[in-house]
């Protein structure tokens, strides 16, 4: 079966600056939320700690040190045959407390450098504008994202960016899985709410009525502070496309009890669309009321807001897929664990060993979804299997598991494609071995490119090509056809 992607398809990869820059405090850089959590792993939470503790291991300080191996990297992405490459900027970079109104020059000619080197090679770059990190200044002083006045600091970040990077950026995300804020974890990594205490990282729980109450109208802030700056992306230059990313939460019911496809029908709506209508339709669904309603929500909608959305709806849709998840009414049913949320399990499918659900179908039918909702260009952002890689003792790595994951994945978006989705980019995650998210840890690893890092910082930090490597290059080659 032989698939077409389209002549001019963005073939890439995708980082996070607080998961692979290091430099934590390099030039005038300020400390982001990222900066004060804690290595862990599958087994042991990452901490937050509201001073950076000596005796503590926290590996955004270092991470994978793109800040002084950035040449080397594009290199190899330019090698793979890259077209596009999506990274975030660090806000405290340019911002070091994020109330400041110049920004810091050093902050601002590395990032020109960056994409300078990615213009050499032709590639473009994707910038994510906030991925998971914001300015732990403005979380001391203004509690983060429940502040209105973030918008404004975010606003002003925005305009330098949009400005110093006028002819070498074109591709924008206002933020990196919007509707994480929704959840637990995204209170701090999101929406930078700093927890009172030091305490550990909680993924799935403490969802008090309170606590939602104070996310969804952080969360508000974040849709006019996106908004608005597509707003000025545009005036800055009507070039830049600017769009939104949100986590792809794909569930399908347990059975065929209507009960379950009810309960799926709202996971998928608060878990999928109840931002992404805010960002590419330019407002909340009507499905959001009764949500507020029956859960205490109290939205502080300012005269003008509802404008605001309107006009600053986004050019594209981005989102990221790792898995499926099942929806159930049975409280038995036995649950999986998965990036942002947990869901049920499902019986058809094998899970990484992290306890991700595998379905690249998943991502047919999700991108169909999407799709048929909103009718704006797609792109795949995020899409990887996190696994543990053997370094043999001459420099291989056989990652044959990663290969078959994304084959798959990447066959099912040929798919979607015949089933005309506009589909113009994919760029998998961590094309270059990174710290987890969720865990902390290096262990677990998405590469094309394997970087000699352990979980405990020690490591030469050498790049290394992994199989998955020549193989991806080979598909970028041949525009997806050697997968037929
Ligand atoms: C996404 C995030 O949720 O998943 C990334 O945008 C993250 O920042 C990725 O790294 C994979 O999750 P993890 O926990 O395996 O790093």
């Amino acid at each position: 079966m032989a698939y077409k992607f389209p002549d001019n398809f963005y073939w890439g990869g995708a980082t996070a600056a607080n998961q692979f820059e290091g430099g934590w405090n390099e030039d005038g850089k300020g400390a982001s939320t990222s900066d004060h959590l804690t290595g862990g792993s599958v087994d042991e939470p990452r901490r937050f700690t509201k001073v950076i503790d000596p005796d503590a291991y926290y590996p955004s300080h270092e991470a994978i040190d793109f800040y002084h191996h950035y040449k080397e990297d594009i290199a190899m992405f330019a090698e793979m045959g890259f077209k596009m490459f999506r990274l975030s900027i660090n806000w405290t970079r340019l911002y070091p407390q994020g109330d400041e109104i110049e920004p810091n020059i050093k902050g601002v000619t590395f990032y020109r450098n960056v994409f300078e080197e990615c213009k050499k090679y032709g590639i473009e770059p994707l910038v994510t504008i906030s991925h998971y990190e914001m300015p732990y200044g403005l979380c001391e002083k203004y509690g983060g994202w429940r502040s209105r006045k973030c918008v404004d600091f975010y606003l002003n970040y925005c305009k330098t960016l949009f400005t110093e990077y006028k002819g070498l950026v074109k591709y924008w995300l206002t933020f990196n899985e919007i509707n994480c804020g929704m959840h637990a974890f995204g209170g701090l990594m999101s929406l930078g709410i700093l927890p009172e205490e030091d305490c550990v990282m909680n993924l799935y729980g403490n969802n008090t009525p309170e606590a939602l109450n104070v996310r969804l109208n952080a969360l508000h802030h974040q849709f006019i502070a996106s908004a608005k700056a597509v707003q000025l992306g545009h005036e800055i230059d009507p070039n830049n496309q600017i769009g939104c990313m949100i986590a792809g939460n794909a569930s399908y019911p347990y059975t065929c009890n209507p009960k379950d496809i009810l309960k799926s029908q709202q996971f998928m709506q608060m878990n999928n669309y109840y931002c992404a209508d805010v960002q590419v339709r330019g407002e909340y669904p009507p499905f959001a009321k009764r949500y507020w309603d029956e859960n205490g929500i109290t939205l502080q909608m300012e005269t003008g807001d509802e404008a605001v959305l309107k006009a600053g709806k986004v050019d594209f849709c981005s989102f990221s897929y790792y898995m499926s998840a099942c929806t159930t009414v049975d409280p038995t049913a036995a649950k999986t664990a998965g990036n942002v949320i947990m869901g049920i399990k499902n019986p058809y499918l094998k899970a990484s060993d992290w306890g991700w659900q595998i379905d690249p179908e998943g991502l047919r039918y999700y991108l169909n979804e999407i799709y048929n909702r909103y009718r704006v260009p797609l792109m795949v952002v995020e899409n990887g299997l996190g696994a543990v890689d053997t370094l043999e003792a001459d420099g291989s790595i056989h990652d044959e598991y990663r290969i078959q994951y994304m084959r798959e994945h990447i066959r099912q978006m040929g798919e979607a494609i015949k089933d005309g989705v506009d589909l113009i980019a994919y760029t998998p995650w961590g094309c270059i071995d990174l710290v987890s998210a969720s865990t902390g840890e290096m262990k677990k690893r998405y590469g094309f490119i394997y970087v000699d890092k352990n979980n405990d910082g020690t490591g030469s930090m050498r790049r290394l090509k992994k199989d998955s490597f020549a193989w991806y290059k080979q598909v970028i080659k041949t525009n997806g056809e050697s997968l037929d």
